[in-house]
């Protein structure tokens, strides 16, 4: 229900949205998997290489017992590499419930001494942590997905994130750092057309749920960087005028209009610690890749 009128409120916009969220059906899913695995796709390269830095460290970081907490889990390629003893339960929280209870099983084939509890939430909205007793609670939020809130709602997301688990525990942030508009724009315009499926998935999505007969060859894919806003906007361009019903109610596209349907705000280091500031947390350090294109972020709340 709240897709639709969702869908409804962002398409009946002057500049037509749709919510990144909303990508994520188990095809959609499969093909972000697939993106990840793209050599143009430097994020999860980059994310992976600094938890392989990390991993070491973990024990002289966090003392005693530990929880893992992945908000927007997806796939559950990465937490692995820093799973050591200590992490007696593993909570992955993702809006693709069917995708990650699979990706879940896997994870526990590896590591059978974890209990997993993996929770079906839409993390823009409140959601409920299982209780985790004894143990540390730390936070991952990986993936670059801070950068994925429009009008700096990142910073009302980390709030509500602090309010939830409480004090003294921790959120590891992945975030992607601002660099060369030609590097940026290769990572969401991969070459072999994950982003572009995966991005034209929605016109599948947007079908099946209204029956709306939208057909995809009348739309294109292209990922651009916005050098004012620091961040990449992907979008689906119409390529005729065209009109379509979603609920009875009629949308009008013009030749070459543009619906946004990717949002990744990229970041300096010194953006992301005022911005982890302002919103209640302290940063407790950070770490970055070789070719510094990525950062991790250890926040404190
Ligand atoms: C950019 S992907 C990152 C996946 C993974 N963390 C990684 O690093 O590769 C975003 C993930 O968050 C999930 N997601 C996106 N919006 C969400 C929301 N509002 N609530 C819950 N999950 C969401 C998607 O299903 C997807 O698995």
């Amino acid at each position: 229900m709240t897709f639709k009128r969702d869908l409804i409120r962002t398409l009946s916009k002057k500049n037509k949205i749709i919510l990144s969220k909303y990508h994520y059906d188990f095809r959609g899913s499969k093909l972000f998997e697939k993106i990840t695995q793209q050599k143009d796709y430097y994020p999860t390269r980059k994310e992976k290489e600094i938890l392989r830095k990390i991993a070491p460290k973990i024990k002289k970081l966090f003392k005693g017992k530990l929880s893992y907490v992945e908000i927007g889990s997806g796939a559950i390629n990465k937490i692995s590499i820093i799973i050591n003893k200590q992490v007696k339960f593993y909570v992955p929280i993702d809006i693709s419930y069917d995708f990650i209870k699979n990706s879940t099983k896997k994870l526990k084939k590896k590591f059978p001494f974890i209990k997993t509890i993996p929770v079906k939430a839409d993390y823009s909205k409140k959601f409920k942590i299982p209780t985790l007793k004894n143990t540390t609670k730390i936070f991952f939020f990986l993936g670059s997905s801070i950068g994925n809130f429009h009008n700096k709602e990142e910073i009302s997301f980390l709030k509500k994130i602090k309010k939830n688990i409480g004090k003294n525990n921790f959120l590891f942030v992945g975030v992607d750092l601002i660099k060369s508009k030609v590097i940026l724009e290769r990572a969401y315009n991969d070459r072999k057309g994950y982003t572009s499926k995966f991005s034209m998935n929605l016109i599948n999505i947007i079908n099946k749920s209204f029956n709306a007969k939208l057909n995809k060859k009348n739309f294109y894919y292209v990922g651009k960087y916005n050098t004012k806003l620091k961040s990449i906007q992907g979008f689906i361009v119409s390529k005729i005028r065209q009109s379509f019903y979603l609920n009875q109610k009629k949308f009008k596209l013009k030749k070459n209009e543009k619906i946004q349907v990717e949002v990744s705000n990229k970041y300096t280091i010194k953006s992301f610690s005022s911005l982890s500031k302002l919103s209640g947390w302290s940063p407790v350090n950070y770490w970055l890749d070789k070719s510094k294109y990525y950062s991790l972020f250890l926040l404190k709340s």
